[in-house]
């Protein structure tokens, strides 16, 4: 192992006051985080501790002018019980794009697949063994500077925590289509950058729609309010008369890693797959004429979303049942058979949690 990563182990596992069966999305945590502290250019005071409490100062600077980034990834157990972490490189490469967007340092990929390991290794009983629970792992970094000036900061902490999850979605969603506001994430903004900002931007229009009935919001450009980026949460994907199609990434859409793969498999299936422009034209048209057979969202914490309805303004368009859905179904099932070791892993995507021994140490 190349970096000196310092363990200290709680006394106090709460372990056994979870109910892995009935597990809330993002309020259970388990024992342990990793920390590192970014200090006169370089990473150090690496440690894995209790997760707990910290305290930061009132000027820390990601509180007021947001330099904050994370990422969200999972850890699955196989049905022989082997745990799994699903495409870890390509979530350290893309924290590294949002951390160059953000003017923050980079964290050096072996670092943030070791730390990652070390601490998947210790919590490994904490993943759920159960098909579509999962261990969700949240990296996150912040500019931790005590100052006020608007500037990039010269301090930064890297933390790992993780968390048993069962599934974000248990329903399929219903989406709005954004009329009124704009995901600040245009092209040239930040939205291929997994920024804490973007989510935030997020809310209000969210909270808008679940007054109206809807889950989500489903946006459109910022230029014409006419074609479908993607929704707050997730991607999103559509099948029209047999096709698979998804907004292509423009700049201002997140580069999913759960997009990326579930293209992958439909291209290998043979099934026809387009990465283009879609407008809420279209959209509405296919509907009218039958041709909107889906309509999904897929991200690392929602996997595959089945979505049930999408507004437009007056219009409603209500999919059909999922039971009739075959090409989501088909990727929910593809995603979650990887994770658990039950479809062929032919693209390396699945790594094994290497340093297991840490666990009983
Ligand atoms: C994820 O899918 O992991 C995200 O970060 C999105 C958030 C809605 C949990």
């Amino acid at each position: 192992m190349k970096y000196n990563i310092k363990i200290t182990k709680t006394q106090n596992s709460h372990l056994s006051d979870v109910d892995f069966d009935n597990i809330p999305f993002g309020r259970v945590f388990s024992d342990h985080m990793f920390v590192a502290e970014y200090r006169k250019g370089k990473w150090e005071d690496l440690r894995i501790e209790p997760f707990g409490r910290f305290t930061i100062h009132p000027a820390a600077m990601a509180l007021h002018y947001g330099q904050a980034i994370f990422e969200g990834m999972k850890a699955s157990k196989s049905f022989e019980g082997k745990p799994l972490f699903f495409r870890p490189e390509m979530h350290a490469r893309r924290f590294n794009n949002s951390a160059r967007r953000m003017c923050m340092p980079e964290v050096p990929e072996e670092l943030f697949l070791q730390a990652l390991d070390q601490l998947v290794a210790i919590d490994s009983d904490w993943i759920p063994p159960q098909e579509g629970s999962a261990l969700y792992i949240r990296p996150y970094m912040f500019a931790n500077d005590e100052f006020i000036g608007v500037k990039p900061s010269e301090n930064y902490r890297f933390i790992i925590f993780t968390g048993p999850v069962g599934p974000y979605y248990p329903k399929p969603v219903s989406l709005i289509a954004e009329q009124e506001y704009v995901r600040c994430a245009v092209e040239g903004g930040t939205g291929e950058a997994k920024v804490a900002g973007n989510y935030a931007a997020s809310l209000l229009p969210a909270r808008k729609a679940n007054e109206k009935g809807y889950d989500q919001v489903m946006w459109l450009d910022a230029n014409e309010f006419r074609y479908v980026q993607e929704v707050g949460t997730m991607n999103i994907f559509f099948v029209i008369d047999g096709t698979v199609v998804t907004p292509s990434l423009n700049g201002g859409i997140l580069p999913g890693i759960t997009r990326d793969s579930i293209l992958k498999i439909f291209r290998e299936k043979g099934y026809k797959v387009e990465e283009r422009n879609i407008s809420i034209d279209e959209l509405m048209d296919a509907f009218d004429a039958g041709k909107l057979q889906e309509a999904f969202g897929t991200g690392t914490a929602a996997v595959v979303a089945h979505v049930s309805k999408i507004a437009i303004g007056d219009k409603v368009m209500e999919l059909q049942p999922v039971e009739k859905r075959k090409l989501g179904e088909m990727a929910k099932k593809e995603i979650d058979g990887l994770r658990a070791g039950k479809v062929k892993d032919t693209h390396g995507w699945i790594v094994p949690v290497k340093h297991l021994e840490l666990a009983k140490a």
